[in-house]
């Protein structure tokens, strides 16, 4: 069997909670219109529920992120490598302000906006990791 490493350990704990962040924004984009069309009481209490998961799910993305930024010889990688990361952080602080107008905005265009910028913005984020972890 391949024996595992602490750098498969981290990019497995980066990837899982990119999972929840990501999986879980989207099941909610299912879920909360039919709870809004049934006017249910519950719609505020299921979208904390997420948030009691999705922040700490941000804070393991940040952890470990930073963790494999530390693994690499900055000095050592292309133009277009630290141009891919430095735009991959960009979106990562548009998904993070996005989600924040979404939570915390009461107005339509707040949850509106703020929910379509964070989800669009994690998946250009998710997708900069790709280019950074498979495409040389
Ligand atoms: C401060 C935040 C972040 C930092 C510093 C960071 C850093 C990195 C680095 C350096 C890599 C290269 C692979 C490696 O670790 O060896 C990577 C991969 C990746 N990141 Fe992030 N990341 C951050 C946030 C995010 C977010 C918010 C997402 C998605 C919503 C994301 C999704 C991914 C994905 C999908 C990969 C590819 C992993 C693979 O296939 O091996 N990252 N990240």
């Amino acid at each position: 069997m391949i024996s595992p490493t602490l750098d498969s350990i981290r990019i497995f704990l980066h990837l899982m909670a990119v999972a929840v962040w990501v999986g879980g924004q989207i099941v909610l984009a299912g879920i909360v219109p039919r709870l809004r069309a049934e006017n249910s009481p519950s719609l505020t209490s299921v979208a904390q529920g997420f948030a009691r998961v999705a922040w700490p799910a941000m804070v393991v993305i940040v952890f470990t992120g930073a963790w494999g930024l530390g693994t690499i010889e900055v000095a050592d990688k292309s133009t277009a490598y630290m141009a891919t990361f430095g735009l991959k952080m960009l979106m990562v602080a548009a998904a993070v302000i996005a989600t924040l107008i979404h939570s915390m905005g009461q107005s339509k265009a707040a949850k509106a906006i703020g929910g379509a910028v964070g989800l669009l913005a994690s998946l250009a984020a998710a997708y900069g990791g790709i280019l950074l972890a498979h495409v040389h």
